[in-house]
């Protein structure tokens, strides 16, 4: 690969994190307090989290799995050389970092898949009593704060992986 080449693929890996880190952080720091302000309603808040979380979904999915293929492209080289990726601290952090990879793409499934289609439906047509909302709530958001501090746990592993450390 030209050094041309290699520039391209990292900006492509930054905007994808840009886009996936900055989005989840937009949601939580950003919109998730705005919302309170907006409505009393715990059902209509649900409601509206809902509608903006399948929008998100649709730039943070491609995200991930752009990072995914990116990352892993540049990696290859070494990632077929197990002894080298077990010898060197490049080699650990990568190995951590790809491990953290895959608990967020399961903190993430298992996140947005509380909120099923039945789910979402009993919530708009509001048929679901408001405790089982508040624990639905509940869970959602202790997996949405798992996502974001892995996430942002990756991007240390990034920076040590840029630093050469
Ligand atoms: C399987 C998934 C991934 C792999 C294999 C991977 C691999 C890599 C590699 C090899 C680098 C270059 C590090 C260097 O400078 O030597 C890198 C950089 C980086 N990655 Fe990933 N990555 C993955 C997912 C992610 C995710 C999910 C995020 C965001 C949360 C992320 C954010 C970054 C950032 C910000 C950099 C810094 C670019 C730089 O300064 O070089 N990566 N990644």
């Amino acid at each position: 690969m030209t050094a041309i080449e290699q520039a391209i693929l990292t900006w492509i890996h930054l905007v994808a994190a840009a886009m996936w880190v900055g989005g989840s952080l937009f949601i939580g720091i950003v919109f998730s307090p705005l919302l309170k302000t907006m409505t009393n309603s715990v059902e209509e808040r649900m409601q509206i989290m809902i509608r903006v979380g399948r929008r998100f979904n649709k730039v943070a999915v491609p995200s991930l799995i752009i990072l995914m293929a990116t990352g892993l492209y540049s990696s290859h080289v070494l990632l077929a050389k197990p002894d080298l990726l077990v010898a060197t601290s490049y080699g650990t952090f990568l190995i951590i970092k790809i491990l953290l990879v895959i608990a967020l793409i399961i903190t993430y499934v298992v996140h947005v898949r509380v909120i099923r289609k039945d789910v979402e439906d009993k919530i708009m047509s509001k048929q679901m009593p408001e405790p089982e909302i508040q624990k639905l709530r509940k869970k959602i958001i202790i997996l949405g704060e798992i996502t974001v501090v892995i996430s942002i746990a990756i991007l240390f592993f990034a920076a040590l992986l840029d630093a050469g450390v």
